[in-house]
């Protein structure tokens, strides 16, 4: 018998319930929503089933503070941490959201143990390394959620910019989610036509700009909160890539083992997603400015790993 898989998200707030709307509207999978508030899980989820009817959609969405309904997952999405307020940095969240990440990937993977887990909380690179560590699980089987969404911010503007579809625009964004992360115009085409095409460099340099921002911008127009729905995307086209094996290319942030040179961290790389999770970390050509930026990346992301682990 064909049986659904099943994807636990943990933390219920925006981007979790953002996620399981996502997924269960697109049926990809059953869903169980965790989190510490009792009861608004529970409500959400109960909420989103009485959707159904009206989008028909038969995946199951339950909500709870107990791990035990999460036990034999496919895929952990973890959003749990406070979210960013204006003025802060994702930087900021460090030390509170690293114990918090901690805390959830020991109960999730304990349940879960042939599971992917997907990271999503911030600051991304450095959690995804706390999953990691606590988790114990193959590296292919930890991966954090980042590339795509800053791909996606930079196609938007992109297409903003050209008056063409999204859908034409293809890039690339490696490095740390952060300020030093790196869009690559290089690796950027609409429909096979370099950016630079069709581009000045000023207005490339400005859109650059403005991806490597694109967080922050949203956070101080929301003033309450970061991100969500662009978030919630992102998480959803890597589910969907894992669960139906898709072999997709996405950058994605990936224990790099020597790739790029970079060796015990990670950070955003091109990655094959399928059903064994990073099936490969594509190295693709880089010119010497490009790989520069890539290092002071990393070297962001080492220094946060460090104080995290002082706190794990
Ligand atoms: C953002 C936050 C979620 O990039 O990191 O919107």
């Amino acid at each position: 018998m064909l049986k659904r898989k099943k994807v636990t998200i943990i933390g219920a707030g925006h981007v979790g319930a953002t996620a399981a709307q996502r997924l269960a509207e697109k049926e990809i999978a059953d869903v169980v929503l965790i989190d510490i508030a009792s009861d608004m899980p529970q409500g959400k989820a109960l909420d989103l089933s009485q959707a159904a009817p009206i989008y028909g959609y038969d995946s199951h969405l339950i909500g709870g503070a107990h791990y035990e309904t999460t036990a034999g997952s496919d895929l952990i999405v973890i959003t749990s941490g406070l979210p960013r307020k204006p003025g802060m940095s994702r930087d900021d969240l460090l030390r509170v959201n690293a114990k918090i990440v901690k805390e959830v990937t020991q109960k999730a993977a304990e349940m879960s143990p042939e599971a992917i887990i997907i990271v999503v909380s911030n600051p991304l690179d450095a959690m995804t390394y706390v999953a990691h560590r606590t988790s114990q699980f193959k590296k292919e089987r930890v991966i954090g959620m980042a590339g795509v969404l800053d791909a996606a911010r930079f196609r938007t503007f992109l297409s903003m910019e050209l008056n063409v579809s999204v859908e034409n625009i293809q890039t690339l964004v490696l490095g740390g989610h952060g300020d030093s992360m790196v869009p690559l115009p290089r690796y950027t085409t609409v429909s096979g036509i370099p950016i630079m095409e069709l581009i000045s460099k000023d207005r490339l340099d400005a859109i650059v700009q403005r991806t490597r921002d694109g967080g922050a911008e949203i956070v101080k127009l929301l003033k309450t909160g970061s991100a969500y729905y662009a978030p919630s995307a992102a998480i959803i086209e890597m589910v969907d890539a894992i669960l139906k094996d898709k072999k997709k290319i996405l950058p994605c942030s990936a224990l790099c083992t020597g790739e790029f040179k970079i060796d015990g961290v990670f950070v955003g790389v091109p990655v094959k997603l399928g059903n064994q999770g990073i099936e490969k970390i594509l190295e693709i050509q880089l010119t010497t400015e490009e790989e520069n930026r890539l290092k002071s990346s990393v070297e962001t992301v080492k220094k946060l790993c460090k104080i995290v682990d002082e706190v794990l």
